[in-house]
């Protein structure tokens, strides 16, 4: 049993996180289901890898609490929202689900400066630098999307934007990035 190095609030706060992580994979999960369902079979794909990204996210978290000497909970999972209405609203919704995310992981890192919990304010900072790539992602695709909707475009616009989110990358590029 390792020594606690985390506090009571700081393990709860992890613990709701990680689950949320699992609630975030839920999402992509049901999103990707809804757009393989709908034919958007390169949506779906690139929606089904990201579910990955969010199930590595909640282990991160799980092996965190456990190596500062807290517990891991694992919890019940709230249930995927509805299915979007069509494609711009699955990936509008993605969005609003990453902001709310971003928003959490703000909070744990604002708890742990108050605690001067510097180990697992250093944590947080990969999730913060996370959150700007997941949102920068989305709402990439999201610009994209609206381009390929366009009346201009019409189905072959949208054929095409398909087909291409399939090896669409899960990172996106920041500009920080290339200069590290
Ligand atoms: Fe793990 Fe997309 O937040």
């Amino acid at each position: 049993m390792k020594t606690k190095r985390i506090s009571e609030a700081m393990e709860k706060a992890l613990n709701t996180q990680m689950t949320r992580e699992a609630y975030q994979a839920q999402v992509y999960l049901a999103y990707a289901s809804w757009a393989e369902v709908n034919g958007f079979t390169g949506i779906s794909e690139f929606l089904y890898k990201h579910m990955e990204e969010e199930r590595m996210h909640m282990s991160k978290f799980l092996k965190f609490i456990n190596d500062r000497g807290g517990h891991a909970r694992i919890a019940a999972i709230e249930a995927p929202p509805a299915d979007p209405k069509d494609l711009g609203d699955c990936l509008r919704q993605a969005l609003q689900h990453e902001i709310n995310n971003s928003k959490a992981i703000d909070e744990i890192v604002h708890l742990a400066h108050e605690e001067k919990d510097w180990a697992t304010f250093s944590f947080g900072q990969w999730f913060v630098k996370e959150q700007i790539e997941e949102e920068t992602l989305i709402n990439e695709l999201l610009d994209k999307y609206n381009l390929a909707a366009g009346e201009e475009t019409g189905n072959a616009g949208l054929y095409e934007f398909d087909r291409d989110t399939a090896t669409a990358s899960q990172e996106a590029t920041l500009p920080r990035d290339e200069v590290l």
